[in-house]
């Protein structure tokens, strides 16, 4: 979130500078190199960077001293397994700041904190340097990955929380010099743009849930779940986006802010059932899917070789943080199976995921000889896969599709057997697994 919004407000004409303490971070982007994955992001850094509008730093001085806005981007994890958010990276972040930051600067809070947190920092600022005349602004993200240019540079709106008006107008008049005035900004008090940000996650993250609970249905009774996503989300009241089914939702945010929103609820004495449901039937998720990978292959897993697509905890991100495949693959470790796994982008980041998975270098050589095939991650080359050479390749001809990147009729044409998220397979193509053949 802070290489993006760096990029894309230097990218806009302003004099931007990132600073982080990681070194080593800070020496790869003077190089050039990005830490993460994200399309498009090497290009606008190295132009702005020859342009003279955007550098890196580990010192906080380097930029902070004449800067009038100062974005916090940094991670707000988990604490525990309560769900209560860790914000020590936060205040931190803010008294290095606070210590050096000019009069009249405003520091914006970008990270995704508790409701609350924005008028921690501003008694924190007030405490540290009395005499300065600051603002504490909230202006929470809405970033996907993969898809973080285009989401900062035509946000659908722009939130902004402040308790003073000035703050405030500085911040807008910031966000229009990148956007037109066809993107509102929502402009409200700091608790309240606190909120914005944990009751959107928790609104996508319900529809997830709810179209995935339908998927569950729609196999009991012979109905096809895209087509409910369809015919549901052309209702404009409700949307066609979020209306994916899957193995459920993972990454760095949903989980975590579901948690983090449930716990401000129970501090407050709210009890929030369709968040927490939400999250119930999500965590659930992925021991259903176990079943299905075993309900396909006999029963068991156990001793199966299964070929696994993607790890990633969806498309155009190299992140497996919370990704519900690296979650899948751990319960099928765990039941016996031995897993080789491919991901286009996932592979250099596996960490002690490799120790339980052989790894392949192609999609092909990834279910050559396995007994199954099981797609975890929709990328999109996964959909271009030549069926019959997959056929050819596999011990035996079942795939088990948790992101339905294949047409069943598509797949039963190549003679393959295929399991789907709320789907029917084509007659003649239901999972069937031979014994004899193991
Ligand atoms: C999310 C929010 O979308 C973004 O606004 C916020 O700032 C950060 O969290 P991100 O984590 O990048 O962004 O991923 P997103 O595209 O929202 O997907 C999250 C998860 O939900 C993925 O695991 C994805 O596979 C799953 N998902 C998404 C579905 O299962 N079905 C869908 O229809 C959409």
């Amino acid at each position: 979130m802070g290489l993006v919004t760096g990029a894309c407000f230097a990218a806009s004409g302003h004099q931007v500078v990132c600073i982080d303490m990681d070194a080593a971070k800070i020496a790869l982007l003077h190089q050039g190199k990005l830490p993460i994955y994200e399309p498009g992001l090497d290009r606008m850094i190295v132009r702005s960077v020859e342009e003279g509008r955007l550098d890196f730093s580990t010192e906080y001085a380097a930029g902070i001293g004449d800067a009038e806005v100062v974005f916090v981007t940094v991670g707000t994890p988990m604490a525990g397994q309560d769900g209560r958010t860790d914000l020590t990276y936060v205040l931190n972040a803010v008294a290095d700041v606070a210590a050096c930051m000019g009069d009249h600067a405003v520091i914006v809070i970008k990270s995704t904190v508790p409701v609350g947190t924005g008028d921690e920092i501003a008694r924190k600022i007030r405490l540290l340097r009395s005499e300065l005349d600051c603002a504490v602004v909230s202006n929470p993200e809405f970033l996907r990955e993969g898809a973080a240019i285009a989401d900062f540079m035509q946000p659908d709106r722009i939130v902004i929380g402040a308790e003073e008006a000035a703050a405030r107008d500085v911040v807008v008049k910031l966000y229009r010099t990148m956007v037109g005035q066809d993107v509102p900004i929502v402009c409200t008090g700091r608790r309240t743009a606190e909120l914005i940000k944990y009751a959107a996650n928790a609104y996508l993250v319900a529809k997830i849930s709810f179209i995935n609970e339908m998927a569950d249905l729609c196999e009991s009774i012979e109905a096809d779940v895209e087509d409910v996503a369809l015919g549901i989300g052309l209702d404009h009241r409700i949307g066609s986006a979020f209306l994916k089914p899957g193995p459920g939702y993972g990454g760095s945010c949903f989980p975590k802010d579901t948690q983090a929103l449930l716990v401000t609820a129970e501090a407050h004495g709210r009890h929030l059932r369709i968040v927490e449901a939400a999250a119930t039937v999500n965590n659930a998720r992925r021991h259903d899917m176990v079943r299905k990978i075993a309900d396909a292959c006999g029963g068991t897993v156990d001793g199966k070789m299964l070929a696994v697509l993607g790890l990633t905890f969806k498309p155009g991100t190299d992140d497996l943080r919370e990704s519900p495949a690296v979650a899948i693959v751990h319960l099928l470790v765990a039941e016996g199976a031995r897993i080789r796994a491919f991901d286009p982008a996932a592979m250099p980041r596996l960490g002690d995921l490799a120790g339980e998975v052989t790894l392949a270098e192609t999609a092909y050589g990834c279910v050559q000889d396995a007994d199954a095939l099981v797609i975890l991650t929709d990328w999109p080359e996964f959909a271009g896969l030549d069926l019959l050479r997959i056929r050819k390749s596999l011990r035996q001809p079942v795939v088990v599709d948790l992101r339905n990147v294949f047409a069943p009729k598509q797949v039963a044409e190549a003679g393959l057997f295929y399991t789907s998220i709320g789907r029917m397979p084509v007659r003649g193509s239901e999972a069937r697994w031979s014994a004899a053949a193991e």
